[in-house]
């Protein structure tokens, strides 16, 4: 270990070292993760400590958020290697709690985003954005930051987040941090370690097929016709499907015919079992 990194696994213990800090007067940035960390996840942190005294990471794979068919029980956990990450990085708390410890026998409340959570990811995970939701509001209450750090690469995610975040008056100020990329343009996830050597190789074809859609949304091509073209490429490129390839409001996920407010071309599809997704912002 190179800093002095604390880990805590029940919220009080997460109270009380948040107030400790309070007490002397300090800010407090949180990064809720599910943990398998890489170099997106270290970006927030870095980013944390730009903006606030004390640092504070969760990880915790969120049960409520996958599906019965989803990867809930391969998701890759590895706290001690996380936690290693962590310190180097400046992270001065981990809380990593049990599933008993953030939902215990009882448990009976979700919170549920309408509107924007409901196309996209909405669609295709029915139930994602329930869980989301829940476990980020039950995070933001538990430890009350100043900052919440989220990657834009869930966009979607992070656009249930701030709206859910300004419906419940909730007082932390959500920052959405740019995707970091593989120097090929894969965007960084931690399902990226599913993928086989071949299928890696194929990936990076999802970034250039949003990059084909923006640079035609510039001269005026009609997005339908630039999102139909750019699906074929990803499905001869190799990908086995794909659920959406579709420029949207990048605040509301409303469809967009026309740019005339600030539009994200966002992207999921399958490469053999792996379901990567994607964003693209366009001005
Ligand atoms: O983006 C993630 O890792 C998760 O969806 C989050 C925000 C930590 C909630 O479990």
């Amino acid at each position: 270990m190179t800093g002095s990194l604390d880990i805590v696994r029940s919220v009080a213990d997460l109270r009380s070292r948040v107030k400790y800090w309070r007490d002397q007067g300090l800010s407090v940035a949180m990064v809720p993760t599910m943990g398998a960390l890489h170099d997106g996840h270290l970006t927030l942190i870095r980013q944390g400590l730009e903006l606030a005294d004390r640092v504070v990471a969760s990880v915790f794979v969120n049960p409520t958020q996958f599906g019965p068919n989803e990867d809930l029980s391969r998701y890759p956990r590895q706290e001690a290697k996380d936690a290693e990450a962590l310190d180097g990085a400046g992270c001065h708390l981990l809380f990593a709690p049990k599933v008993e410890e953030m939902y215990p026998d009882g448990f009976a409340t979700t919170i549920t985003v309408k509107g924007v959570s409901q196309p996209l990811e909405g669609a295709f995970r029915p139930g994602h954005f329930d869980g989301v939701s829940t476990v980020v509001a039950k995070l933001l209450l538990q430890c009350l930051p100043d900052f919440a750090l989220f990657g834009e690469k869930d966009w979607q995610q992070l656009a249930v987040i701030r709206r859910m975040t300004k419906d419940l008056d909730l007082p932390v100020q959500i920052v959405g941090v740019p995707t970091v990329r593989e120097a090929d343009g894969l965007a960084l996830s931690s399902r990226n370690a599913y993928l086989s050597p071949e299928e890696r190789a194929i990936a990076p074809i999802l970034y250039q097929a949003l990059q084909a859609v923006a640079d035609g949304l510039k001269t005026g091509k009609s997005p339908e016709e630039l999102c139909h073209r750019a699906s074929a490429d990803v499905l001869a490129g190799g990908f086995a499907s794909v659920d959406y390839l579709d420029v949207r409001d990048a605040e509301t996920m409303t469809k967009v015919a026309k740019l005339t407010r600030p539009a994200r071309i966002l992207v999921a599809a399958r490469l053999g079992t792996t379901r990567l997704i994607d964003n693209l912002g366009v001005e």
